[in-house]
């Protein structure tokens, strides 16, 4: 068993569903009874109880009874009387059934096939009403905001709070101007890694019953999910290439760029966000500065929120010394786990922004800054950024235990449930 075959185990990507809740006893709305004589066509009855309904127009049920069948035929859940919708049928009433001959029921149903097809609580219909009512919200109250801000800019205060304020402020003298190769395979690797360590950090938090684990070779108590295992050994990986980045930035000036060196920072911030709001975005000069507000999403990013992730992650994770009782009780491991999820949707909002922006606001030439190494309007960075995407693609692939668990074994064991 050990390290047998936790590949085919743990192939299922969907340990997520427990067989409980596969269970479809809840859609059928079945009597209890029922569903324990017959668990394994549960789906059938439903419909097909409704459909037998209007075949039995039940409803005058006292007075026909010798001829008709009963209201009680399409109670009786055992799926051999609906499924044989013989004329025998009427002939063999059940003598069991007949406790409650409500006739409610069977008016419920028959309506119910009339009425059109709904979707969740609404009919299609419905739904594209509510559509409809969201979007003329979204773009009402959208067009109120535009045109609030505008008229705020437009006030005399403004103006000169603006004119002081345009929204960046100059960087520091000698500060370097474009974005050496570096950046942007530091960039890549980075997006890489954390699109599969957002995968892998909600299937840790989702999967209570995982499939495959992993133990490791010099501490045998250690013993985690092949998942959590994963997400692990991609923050390790994650670490080295942001410690990377880190270095060569304060050894080449392009820390400047993404570190506030002036107050006027925040003032310059403001002035960009109420541009953006306004519509008329703030020019776009990545390739030299960015926008103060920018300055400061790419500064919270780098030097905020990922070592706030890499903290509190090691806190929960078995590098972490389990005895240091002091250590322990001043940093309890609730903090971490209160704040490594909150951090995550940071990212995760982060990243769409970010990119719903690098797209928005010129994509060619913005991709070219950070894909392309050049400060052009052309198709060179764009292309190596699809190649990107096709890489982060097979990685999120790849990230399946028939081809973690062979890497894993090579640092521990690897187990099946
Ligand atoms: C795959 C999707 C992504 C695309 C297309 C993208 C694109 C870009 C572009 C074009 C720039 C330069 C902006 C400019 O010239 O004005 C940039 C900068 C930056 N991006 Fe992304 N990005 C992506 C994902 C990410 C992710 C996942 C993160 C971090 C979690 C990130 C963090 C940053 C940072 C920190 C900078 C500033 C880098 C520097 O100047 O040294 N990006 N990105
Ligand atoms: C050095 C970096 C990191 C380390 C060492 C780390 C470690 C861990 C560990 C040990 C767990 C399991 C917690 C548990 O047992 O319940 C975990 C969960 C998780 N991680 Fe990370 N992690 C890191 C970075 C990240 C990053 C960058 C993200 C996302 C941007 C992330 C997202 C998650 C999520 C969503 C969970 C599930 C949290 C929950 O159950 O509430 N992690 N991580």
């Amino acid at each position: 068993m050990p390290g047998s075959d936790p590949t085919a185990a743990a192939e299922p990507s969907g340990p997520t569903r427990p067989p409980q809740r596969r269970s479809s006893l809840p859609r059928t709305g079945l009597p209890k009874t029922a569903s324990t004589a017959a668990p394994s066509a549960p789906a059938k009855p439903q419909p097909e109880a409704s459909s037998s309904a209007p075949a039995a127009p039940a409803a005058p049920a006292p007075a026909a009874a010798p001829r008709t069948p009963t209201p009680a035929a399409p109670r009786t859940p055992a799926p051999a009387v609906p499924r044989t919708p013989t004329p025998a049928a009427p002939r063999t009433p059940t003598p069991t059934v007949p406790r409650t001959p409500t006739p409610a029921r069977p008016a419920a149903t028959a309506a119910s096939s009339t009425a059109p097809r709904k979707l969740g609580p609404l009919t299609p219909a419905q739904w594209v009403g509510v559509a409809v009512i969201l979007a003329l919200a979204i773009v009402g109250l959208v067009t109120i905001v535009v045109l609030a801000v505008r008229w705020f800019l437009g006030l005399g205060f403004m103006r000169d709070f603006v004119h002081t304020y345009p929204g960046q402020y100059a960087l520091p003298n000698g500060a370097p101007v474009g974005f050496p190769a570096w950046v942007g395979w530091q960039h890549f690797f980075n997006a890489f890694l954390i699109v599969l360590i957002i995968r892998t950090g909600l299937t840790v938090r989702r999967d209570k019953r995982p499939n495959a684990f992993w133990t490791s070779k010099r501490n045998p108590k250690h013993k985690i999910s092949l998942t959590l295992w994963l997400h692990q050994g991609l923050d390790v990986l994650w670490l080295v290439n942001g410690t990377v980045f880190v270095v060569l930035l304060f050894s080449t000036g392009q820390w400047m760029r993404l570190v506030p060196t002036d107050w006027s920072v925040f003032p310059n911030a403001l002035t960009a966000a109420l541009k953006y709001a306004s519509l008329n975005w703030p020019t776009d000069d990545g390739w030299v500065n960015y926008n103060s507000l920018q300055q400061l999403a790419y500064f919270v990013t780098v030097f905020i929120a990922a070592p706030l992730a890499a903290i509190t992650g090691v806190r929960m994770s078995g590098v972490w010394p389990k005895e240091a009782k002091r250590l322990n009780a001043a940093y309890p491991v609730e903090w971490a786990r209160a704040v490594h999820f909150p951090v995550m949707i940071y990212f995760v909002a982060f990243i769409i922004v970010h990119v719903a922006l690098v797209f928005a606001t010129g994509a060619l030439r913005n991709l070219n800054h950070m894909y392309g190494g050049q400060d052009a309007v052309n198709w060179v960075g764009f292309w190596i950024f699809v190649l990107s995407l096709v890489v982060m693609a097979a990685g999120w692939v790849a990230a399946r235990p028939l081809i973690v668990a062979p890497i894993a074994r090579v640092f521990g064991k690897v187990t099946a449930r």
